[in-house]
């Protein structure tokens, strides 16, 4: 293996349930990676060279703990410009090269998607990375990866079969493709990204990547075979799910904020079906095989697994 481009990463939500596994694929790689975590944690960080305990609203705390480091790699969850600020600049004062955002979304890059609420956020923060990169001050990529390929996502009724109720929820009749990535893939894109013959390639955008790109009706027909059940299906519509949601936001109610994953994933238009976009190729990143799709679901239907 060559040596990394960057070698010393610090890395924010490194106990989270992605950032553990971004933390395992940048330690597999040959990484030192540093976990930046908030003062309080009583989290471990399995696998970090070191840890360092750090009040994340102090930006002099944080280029202090960035000291040394080539790379930040935000996991942290629900990052917003306000938080994600602090530690951005304080990347830049303390002479870091590179930051990974914290986005994991679905297709921030899409016009219809743009205007959904959920990724507001993320791309205010991503605005804020461009600015700063413009201005020449450090550079940054991003990884985006569709819904989390897990359990809670696909056995819990969110998309397709819920294993407990023993029904199923499709939505526009549950054809429609989406983009979708273990928290492995994930971990291993970032990797990849950061190694030096992808680190110039890949700076300064956001880079999509895929575990399967699949339907609700598949998961839901590979979950019927393994566990012999036969749910019975409930169609819901993706347009009215949105307009009903964009309905609740006029009215001030944020609380149904959710209905707008319905649209990013399986929305005509809003891009869920990324495969056109993603860089599993260029990273040298394989699709994975029904018969291994099928193994996923056996573990997590083993473990009972809800999470
Ligand atoms: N595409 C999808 O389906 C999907 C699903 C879920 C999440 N995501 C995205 O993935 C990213 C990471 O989310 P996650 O769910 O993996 O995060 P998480 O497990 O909730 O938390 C990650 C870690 O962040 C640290 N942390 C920093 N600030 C925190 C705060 N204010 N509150 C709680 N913990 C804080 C904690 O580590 P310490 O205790 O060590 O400080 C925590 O273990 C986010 O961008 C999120 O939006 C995407």
């Amino acid at each position: 293996m060559s040596a990394p481009a960057f070698r010393s990463i610090a890395l924010l939500g490194a106990t989270g349930n992605l950032g553990s596994k971004i933390l395992a694929a940048l330690n597999n790689t040959g990484y030192s990676v540093t976990a930046i975590q908030r003062a309080e944690s009583k989290n471990v960080a399995d696998g970090a060279a070191k840890s360092i305990k750090v009040d994340l609203t102090s930006k002099s705390g944080l280029i202090e703990a960035f000291k040394g480091q080539d790379v930040v790699v935000s996991a942290t969850p629900n990052p917003v410009l306000a938080t994600e600020k602090i530690w951005m600049d304080a990347a830049v004062s303390a002479g870091v090269k590179h930051i990974v955002l914290s986005e994991y979304s679905t297709n921030m890059d899409n016009e219809k998607s743009k205007a959904l609420p959920i990724i507001y956020d993320k791309l205010q923060t991503r605005k804020y990375a461009e600015e700063l990169e413009s201005s020449g001050k450090i550079g940054w990529s991003s990884v985006n990866n569709g819904p989390f390929f897990v359990p809670f996502i696909w056995t819990a009724g969110w998309m397709g079969a819920n294993v407990q109720k023993e029904t199923a929820l499709f939505h526009d009749g549950g054809d429609k493709i989406v983009c979708t990535s273990t928290l492995e893939r994930i971990g291993e894109t970032v990797a990849k990204i950061l190694a030096p013959e992808h680190a110039a390639d890949t700076k300064n955008k956001p880079i999509y990547t895929y575990s399967a790109a699949v339907s609700e009706r598949k998961i839901t027909d590979i979950i019927s075979k393994i566990t012999g059940i036969d749910f019975p299906v409930t169609n819901a519509s993706v347009e009215d799910i949105t307009k009903e949601t964009f309905a609740a936001v006029a009215r001030g109610d944020n609380s149904r904020n959710m209905g707008f994953y319905i649209p990013f994933c399986w929305g005509d238009g809003y891009g869920g079906d990324f495969r056109g976009q993603a860089w599993n190729e260029k990273l040298g990143l394989k699709e994975m095989s029904d018969a291994e799709i099928e193994d996923l679901f056996r573990g997590f239907l083993s473990d009972n697994a809800t999470k």
